[in-house]
């Protein structure tokens, strides 16, 4: 069954092939990181004009390099939400369109949902050529494939889901089924890493600024907070990290460089880390699943895999992390969850709107 995944929820314009939910055959992301860079985040009208000027030749690349014309497609899946909402109405309509022109079934998917598929996805492609619309992938490079384990995980599983937008801990009893065990009640984790960065004057996006400077640094010169509200619940808190961050910088006359720069970055990191490894322990404790699945953009992050994987090791659970470029946003992961709701009959009506707050 071959499906095509479009993703356009934010600031990346993605499409791709998978062949049964499982095998890429093409993975298209053009990024628009340094459109928005100028402006230190995303600015979704700007977004949106990128989404309708690049999505065409995106999907057109995403069948090319599949070695397919869209006429063998057997279905297409697209993010509904959540996300800005001109963002994924380009995604969306371009979808439509398609369906209606190609008489093909159309399926929405949610992007949470897209970011637990990750998982199960496996051969990632050759690198697209160069002058190809596909950007470079935000995240380390791809000399760090992490700790890939080949087939995903059974279920029931737990996942810990960390991107720009949200924090959570999940338990998947299958696709589309899903039960929030636990939620930031503030910033998602990686929002937290973009607003440090930019108090550091990293630019957009911070997360991966730091990622590559803590590497270099050492994760104790600098005292930051652990924020553990209520130890035994799943829930977390970045907002008190990220003020500390801030009283701290603001109490020097000048911003860190250099390696003062790189043990700040490594400490800021270790206590997000930190936090997300204490609280992934209690959730793999209290619920006795034994298998984590760690997902969305911040699971990119080096820190957060070594750190979990670590944990894992240590008291027994499995930890599932997809390679950097399937943790950030693409529509491999979206093909991968659309193809299980096609599977099981689902199809979305040519009237299918978007939602920017979609819930899982
Ligand atoms: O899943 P994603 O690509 O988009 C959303 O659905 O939000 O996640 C983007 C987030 C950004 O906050 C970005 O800074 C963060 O993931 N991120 C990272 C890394 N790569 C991306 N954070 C820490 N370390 C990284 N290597
Ligand atoms: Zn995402």
């Amino acid at each position: 069954m071959l499906v095509l995944g479009i993703e356009t929820s934010c600031d990346e314009t993605a499409a791709s092939v998978v062949e049964d939910g499982r095998r890429v055959r093409s993975d298209v992301v053009a990024s628009q990181v340094l459109v928005h860079r100028p402006y230190g985040g995303v600015v979704p009208e700007v977004a949106s004009r990128q989404h309708v000027a690049t999505i065409v030749p995106v999907i057109r690349r995403a069948a090319e390099d599949a070695g397919i014309g869209l006429g063998d497609l057997d279905g297409i899946a697209v993010t509904a939400g959540p996300g800005l909402v001109g963002a994924l109405l380009v995604g969306v309509e371009t979808a439509k369109s398609l369906a209606y022109a190609l008489g093909k079934p159309l399926v929405g998917v949610n992007h949470l949902a897209g970011h637990l598929a990750a998982v199960f996805l496996d051969e990632p492609p050759a690198p697209s050529a160069p002058g190809s619309p596909a950007a470079a992938p935000s995240g380390p490079p791809p000399s760090d494939p992490g700790p890939w384990q080949g087939p995903g995980p059974p279920f029931p599983h737990l996942a810990l889901l960390v991107s720009g937008g949200h924090t959570a801990l999940i338990r998947v009893d299958g696709p589309g089924l899903t039960a929030l065990l636990g939620a930031t009640r503030d910033d998602a984790a990686g929002e937290a890493f973009d607003k440090v960065g930019k108090m550091l004057g990293l630019g957009y996006p911070g997360g991966v600024a730091i990622d590559k400077l803590a590497a270099k640094g050492d994760p104790s010169v600098f005292a930051l907070p652990r924020a553990l509200p209520r130890r035994d619940d799943l829930d977390f808190s970045f907002s008190g990290l990220k003020t500390a961050a801030s009283t701290l910088l603001r109490g020097r006359t000048a911003l860190p460089e250099g390696d003062e720069l790189a043990d700040f970055c490594a400490s800021f990191q270790a206590a997000v880390v930190d936090v997300l490894t204490r609280k992934s322990r209690r959730a793999v404790a209290l619920h006795g699943l034994p298998h984590l699945v760690v997902c969305g953009g911040v699971a990119a992050n080096r820190g957060l895999r070594a750190g979990l994987t670590a944990a894992g090791a240590e008291d027994g659970f499995r930890v599932y992390i997809p390679p950097p470029k399937r943790c950030t946003d693409n529509a491999a992961m979206i093909a991968a969850a659309g193809t299980m709701l096609l599977a099981r009959g689902d199809r979305a009506p040519l009237d299918l709107s978007v939602d920017p707050g979609l819930p899982l």
